[in-house]
Formats: structure tokens, C-alpha cells, sequence
């Protein structure tokens, strides 16, 4: 299996280390953190990791007027974005996102993981019709075996999006990066921590617990 060094020598991979990310995600992770709190950290972390996944957005030159004079300013240029969430769990990271992008689509992928054998069972996708020409954004609080996020990544190829995809995740396993990095060569991946492993249940390890459960309260 590769090691956490191996994946900060791969260029595809981001670790948001900065110092308010790393103290957020250590309230997130606590048992004792309520779901309110919870869902917020979410969101700010996702902000937060949006900033970074969004730091290599080409600018394009505007002509803008200043109350004092004319000018030559910067916007985002190129492809338009769509942020594309892992339900259920993703949907707690779409608000963060949308703070930094408001003009971003979004296109939901319903998937669950079945308890006994891990593998992800799709059950509901709506993208936005020009998905293919969209910069796409997918997100998931929790990458443990990959085998959710493979499948996404299979499905948006199939409905025709090229170039690379950006896959964000608050906490990451050695097994699911290892995953996905094998699975899709044009990709860029932005975790908050790359943790240990995963327990008998496919559970990260030390992880957050359920994701899902803590951001709607199911548990
Ligand atoms: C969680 C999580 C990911 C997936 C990660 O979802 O949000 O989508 O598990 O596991 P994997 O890398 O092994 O595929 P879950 O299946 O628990 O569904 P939920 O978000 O609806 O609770
Ligand atoms: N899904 C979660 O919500 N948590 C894990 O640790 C693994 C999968």
C-alpha cells in the first residue's frame, strides 16, 4: 500500500494544512461535537478547501472603471464550474463551495454503501445538461475504501467531461486515495488529512465517524 509520504510526492494531491483548517477538523472529528456545529464545520471546511481546489483558475483581463480612473482588472476565466456532491454526505459540503462560487451548477450523485460488502450502490444522479463542458468539482466529506468516488469518476467520464476532475474530501484513507489516483490518471485531490486506515467496517481510521449520521442526525 502506499504511504502517506508517497501521496504528498504526487502531484495530484493536495494536504489543506493550514492552521484554522487542521483546528476545525479536529472540533469536527470529536465524538462529543453536535450536529449543528457539525453541519457549520462542514460548510467553513469546505470553503476553505474550495480556496485551494480553486487556486489554478485561469484569469481573464477586464476593462473596469475605478471611481478615479479606467483599468485593466482580472476575472475567472475559462470553463464554466459545476460542483458535483456524493449524497449524502456531500450535500453538507455544496453551501461552503457555493459561498466561494455562487454562479457554480450543481449535479447531485446518489449513492450508499452497502453494509456488508462496502461497495457503493448508485441510486439517483440529475447533472446539469452541459455537464461536459464544465470544469467539475466533485465533493464528499469522506474518501474510506474510494469505491464511491471511483464510481463517480466513471460516471461523469462517461457523460462526456474531460480534462481534470477535482475530487474534494475532508479526510482521506490510504486505501481510497490509492483508488482513485490508479483509477483516473487527470485528476486533483484536496483532503483536510490523509488519516491511518480503515476498521473491519470500512470505516476511516481515526476518521470522523459517520458522516452522513453526524451532518443530518440520523444516529
Ligand atoms: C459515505 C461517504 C462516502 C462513502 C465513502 O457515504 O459520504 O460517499 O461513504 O466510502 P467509500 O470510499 O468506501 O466508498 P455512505 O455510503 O455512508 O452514504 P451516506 O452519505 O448517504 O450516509
Ligand atoms: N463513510 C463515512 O461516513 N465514514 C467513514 O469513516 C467511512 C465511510
Amino acid at each position: 500500500m502506499m504511504t502517506k509520504e508517497d501521496f504528498l510526492k504526487d502531484s495530484r494531491v493536495t494536504v489543506v494544512d493550514h492552521p484554522m483548517v487542521q483546528h476545525k477538523l479536529s472540533i469536527l472529528r470529536d465524538k462529543n461535537t453536535p450536529s449543528k456545529q457539525f453541519r457549520e464545520l462542514v460548510r467553513e471546511l469546505a470553503m476553505f478547501e474550495g480556496y485551494e481546489a480553486t487556486a489554478d483558475l485561469p484569469l481573464e483581463p477586464i476593462e473596469i472603471e475605478t471611481p478615479l480612473q479606467k483599468m485593466t482588472a482580472y476575472q475567472i476565466g475559462g470553463k464554466k464550474l459545476a460542483i458535483v456532491p456524493i449524497l449524502r454526505a456531500g450535500l453538507g459540503m455544496v453551501d461552503g463551495v457555493l459561498d466561494l462560487i455562487p454562479a457554480a451548477r450543481v449535479g447531485h450523485l446518489g449513492m450508499y454503501r452497502n453494509e456488508e460488502t462496502h461497495q457503493p450502490v448508485p441510486y439517483y444522479a440529475k447533472m446539469p445538461e452541459d455537464i461536459a463542458h464544465r470544469v467539475v468539482l466533485v465533493v464528499d466529506p469522506m474518501l474510506a475504501t474510494g469505491g464511491s468516488a471511483v464510481m463517480a469518476l466513471q460516471y461523469l467520464r462517461q457523460q462526456g467531461v474531460t480534462g481534470t476532475i477535482k475530487l474534494m474530501f475532508l479526510v482521506a484513507a490510504p486505501q481510497g486515495l490509492e483508488a482513485v489516483l490508479e483509477c483516473d490518471e487527470d485528476i486533483q485531490v484536496y483532503t483536510c488529512s490523509i488519516d491511518d486506515g480503515l476498521n473491519e467496517a470500512a470505516y476511516i481510521l481515526p476518521g470522523l465517524g459517520d458522516a452522513g449520521d453526524r451532518i443530518f442526525g440520523t444516529k
